[in-house]
């Protein structure tokens, strides 16, 4: 797993690396929807395994089961950290290209939540893969640990609250110019919509709002209080 890693994170960089000179900013974007794919159709999945942990914490580790048993396959991990990686590192470069260019409310809403995303995704993935070289199971109690130990709470449900709309606010903003003029606005509301109730119910779920939620200490014990 480690090795595959290693590749992933060579892979993203050097895909980056090469592709940040000027006149090659084109094949760039082209590369970071292609990779959107990728980290979209997992994104989605991956929000859906949580949503069915509003059931229970057994139906959302026995959905994890299952999703893990095809992206935890090492050629496909592989590929999904690759794809991570580049698309959190290309999409800052493409939001730092892109300054000064960005005309209305759409454009900018698409480059901060993007902005986001690539922030998250780096750090997120980054503690998952952490979390596993420290020998923990990355379940349900890896992500919600930090909302149990005060102040930490104060961190992470924002960072998971805005996560979560930032993604559907990205998914809503390319629908947005991709849809026929006049289903543009309702696209994109209906993408927030759906964002803001998902962000709400998850962040909710991770701090026992929804469940009862008891964190054993092994995953209490990185956060100081
Ligand atoms: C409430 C929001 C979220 C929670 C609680 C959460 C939690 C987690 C957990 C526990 C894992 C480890 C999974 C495992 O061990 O199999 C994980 C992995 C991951 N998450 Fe999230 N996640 C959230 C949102 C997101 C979002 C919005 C993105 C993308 C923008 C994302 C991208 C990923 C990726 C790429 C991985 C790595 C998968 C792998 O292990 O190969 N997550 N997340």
């Amino acid at each position: 797993m480690q090795n595959v890693s290693l590749w992933a994170l060579g892979a993203g960089i050097a895909s980056v690396a090469s592709l940040w000179g000027g006149h090659r900013y084109r094949p760039l974007r082209a590369l970071h929807r292609s990779s959107a794919m990728v980290v979209g159709a997992f994104v989605l999945v991956h929000l859906a395994g949580h949503v069915a942990g509003i059931f229970g914490l057994a139906m959302h580790q026995a959905v994890l089961d299952v999703l893990r048993t095809v992206y935890r396959q090492p050629v496909l991990e592989g590929l999904l950290l690759g794809c991570a990686l580049f698309q959190g590192s290309s999409g800052l470069v493409l939001l730092w290209r892109g300054r000064g260019q960005r005309v209305g409310r759409v454009a900018w809403l698409q480059a901060w939540s993007g902005g986001y995303l690539a922030l998250f995704l780096l750090v997120h993935v980054g503690a998952v893969l952490w979390g596993r070289a420290q020998g923990l199971d990355t379940n349900f109690h890896f992500a919600a640990a930090g909302l149990h130990v005060p102040p930490w709470q104060w961190f992470f449900a924002p960072y998971y609250f805005l996560a979560v709309l930032a993604f559907w606010a990205h998914v809503g903003c390319a629908a947005y110019w991709n849809v026929p003029t006049r289903h543009r606005t309702v696209a994109l509301g209906a993408m927030l919509a759906i964002g803001m109730a998902m962000a709400g119910v998850l962040v909710a779920w991770l701090a026992g709002a929804v469940i009862a939620v008891e964190i054993p200490a092994r995953y209490l014990g990185s956060y100081p209080s």
